[in-house]
C-alpha cells in the first residue's frame, strides 16, 4: 500500500518555486513576472509560480522516470489499476489513444453508436473498421439505455475477429451498463475492453456508488478526472489494467495526442485531486450523498416533475443509476429541458450542464454545497408554479436503420470532400457525423451513405428546427460529403 497522503508532484513544483532560480526556460512570464497585471491581480502570484515546464526534477510527462512516474503510480493504486497515465487533453485525447493501441488500418472494433465523438476522431486516428452497436431506446423516458450484453454476443458472433469494444458507462445522463458481463464476453472473444468512465471516476471511492469498470476487470479506463473527481478542467486519467494492451503502442498514441509541453498546473491538479479523493472521497461522498437524494426527493414532490434514478434499472440494458446524477424532467407539464435549461440561468442563476427536449441535467460533485442543491429545487418548483399547463411531451420517432458503411471514418476523412447543398445529399457518402437530440445517437457517421431513409428523417429534423450536432452548418443548408472514393 502506498501513501495517498503523498503528492510528489504538487511538493516538487512548490518546491522549484521556493528556490529562487533564475528561469531561463519555458513560459515565457517566468514564473508570474511577465504575466498581465490584471490576471495575476485575479489570480494571485503562486498559480503562475506553478506553471512550469520539464525543469531539472519536474520529470517529463511523455517519459516518467521521477515525480511525475510517482504519481502516477499513486493514482493506478487509488483507481485499482495496474498503470495510469495523465492526460492533459482530456478524457478525448485518451479515448483516441485507447482505439489506435486496440484495433489498427482494417482491424474491427466494436462500439456503441451513442458514443462520444472522440471514439470517432480515435477510429480517424486507427484506421480501424468501427462495428455500431446500436444502443436500445427508452422511447418513454426519451432516453438512451445501456449496452446490452447479449447484443455484444451476437455482434462477436458475427464478427468474431474485433479486437475490442469500447463502452459507455455510466452515461451522460447516469444510466449505467452491465459492465461485468461486457468485460466477460469481450475478454471470451481474445478483445481488449476499453470503459469510457468520463463521468464515472468518482465511483470508486464510496461503497455505495457503482463499481467501476476497471473492478470489473475493464483493460483501459478513459476518466475525465476534472468532470467528477475535483481535477482542473482538461485534466484527466487513462488506466490499463492487466496485460492485454501494448504498452508501447498506447505511449506512442499518446505523444501523438498530447503536446510537447504538458501544463504542470494540470498535472499538479491531478496529483492533488488523487489524493483527496483516496483520503477523502469516502467522506465527501458520505456527506453528499443523502444531501443529494433529499434533493431528488424534493424535486419528486413537486407535481408533473420526474427524476431518473433506480427504477430504470432492468429495462433497456441499464444495469444502474449512478446516483450523483440529477436528471429531472417536466414533460408531463410540457415544458422542454431546454426551456428549464435557460429559465433556470437567467431568472434563477442556476446552471445546469445541459437541458435536452426532456431533461434538465445537473452535475454534481465533491463542490456541491447544499446552497445550490437548495437554489436548484427551490428555482424548479417556481419555474412549474409559474408555468400554465401545456400538452405532455411525446418522444414517438424512431431513429433511420444504420445506413450501409461505404469507407471507415479514416477513409472518408482522407477522401476529397466538399460541401454539397443539403437538397442533393440523398445517396452521396457522409464526411460529417448528424447527431440530432434527443436522443444524442449519430444517424451518420463519416463514410456512411446518406439513405433515402436517413435524408427524409433529417429533413424533417431540419424543416422542425431540431438540435443536431456534427455538421459544419447545424441547420443543415448544406452537408460535407466525400467526391472522390
Ligand atoms: C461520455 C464522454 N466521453 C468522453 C468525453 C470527453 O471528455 P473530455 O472532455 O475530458 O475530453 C466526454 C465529454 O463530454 C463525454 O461526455
Amino acid at each position: 500500500m502506498k501513501d495517498q497522503n503523498r503528492t510528489p508532484l504538487f511538493d516538487a513544483i512548490l518546491a522549484y518555486g521556493r528556490e529562487g532560480i533564475a528561469p531561463l526556460h519555458i513560459p515565457a512570464h517566468k514564473m508570474g513576472r511577465g504575466i498581465s497585471p490584471i490576471f495575476k491581480a485575479e489570480l494571485g502570484e503562486a498559480v503562475f509560480r506553478m506553471d512550469l515546464t520539464e525543469v531539472i526534477g519536474l520529470d517529463d510527462l511523455h517519459q516518467p522516470e521521477g515525480v511525475i512516474r510517482e504519481a502516477q503510480e499513486l493514482a493506478a493504486e487509488a483507481w485499482g489499476a495496474d498503470r495510469s497515465f495523465f492526460l492533459v487533453n482530456g478524457t478525448s485525447a485518451g479515448i483516441v489513444a485507447a482505439i489506435a493501441a486496440t484495433a489498427k488500418e482494417g482491424e474491427r472494433i466494436i462500439v456503441p453508436r451513442n458514443a462520444h465523438k472522440s471514439v470517432v476522431y480515435g477510429l480517424i486516428v486507427s484506421g480501424a473498421i468501427p462495428v455500431y452497436i446500436q444502443p436500445e431506446i427508452s422511447a418513454e423516458h426519451g432516453l438512451v439505455g445501456g449496452f446490452q450484453p447479449a447484443e455484444l454476443e451476437r455482434i462477436y458472433t458475427e464478427h468474431p475477429d474485433a479486437k475490442g469494444v469500447f463502452s459507455v458507462s455510466p452515461t451522460y445522463h447516469g444510466v449505467g451498463s452491465d459492465t461485468a458481463s461486457l468485460v466477460e464476453i469481450t475478454h471470451r472473444y481474445g478483445g481488449i475492453f476499453i470503459a469510457d468512465e468520463a463521468h464515472g471516476n468518482h465511483v470508486y471511492f464510496h461503497e455505495d456508488l457503482p463499481m467501476g469498470a476497471l473492478g470489473h476487470g475493464a483493460d483501459l479506463s478513459c476518466q475525465s478526472t476534472h468532470k467528477m473527481s475535483g481535477s482542473l478542467g482538461q485534466s484527466s486519467i487513462l488506466h490499463v489494467k492487466g496485460d492485454r494492451v501494448d504498452i508501447g503502442r498506447l505511449r506512442s498514441n499518446l505523444q501523438l495526442m498530447q503536446s510537447t509541453s504538458p501544463s504542470y498546473l494540470l498535472q499538479a491538479s491531478l496529483d492533488v485531486a488523487r489524493s483527496h479523493m483516496a483520503i477523502n472521497g469516502r467522506t465527501i461522498f458520505s456527506d453528499l450523498l443523502p444531501r443529494i437524494m433529499e434533493a431528488k426527493e424534493k424535486l419528486r414532490r413537486i407535481p408533473g416533475l420526474e427524476v431518473l434514478g433506480d427504477e430504470l434499472v432492468g429495462n433497456h440494458g441499464i444495469a444502474y443509476y449512478e446516483p450523483t446524477r440529477l436528471v429531472f424532467t417536466a414533460k408531463s407539464l410540457g415544458i422542454e429541458g431546454y426551456e428549464l435549461f435557460q429559465r433556470l440561468r437567467k431568472d434563477y442563476g442556476v446552471e445546469l450542464e445541459f437541458g435536452d427536449y426532456f431533461y434538465g441535467v445537473a452535475v454534481l460533485g465533491p463542490g456541491t454545497i447544499q446552497e445550490d442543491l437548495d437554489r436548484l429545487t427551490a428555482a424548479v418548483k417556481d419555474i412549474v408554479s409559474k408555468t400554465p399547463g401545456k400538452a405532455p411531451l411525446i418522444w414517438k420517432e424512431e431513429l433511420p436503420a444504420m445506413p450501409p458503411q461505404r469507407m471507415t471514418p479514416r477513409q472518408a476523412y482522407h477522401s476529397k470532400t466538399k460541401s454539397i447543398p443539403w437538397e442533393h445529399a440523398k445517396g452521396r457518402i457522409s464526411a460529417e457525423l448528424a447527431v440530432p437530440y434527443p436522443p444524442g445517437i449519430p444517424v451518420l457517421c463519416p463514410g456512411e451513405e446518406i439513405t433515402s431513409e436517413v435524408f427524409d428523417y433529417l429533413d424533417g429534423m431540419k424543416r422542425s428546427g431540431r438540435h443536431l450536432h456534427g455538421p459544419e452548418e447545424s441547420n443543415l443548408s448544406s452537408i460535407r460529403v466525400v467526391t472522390e472514393e
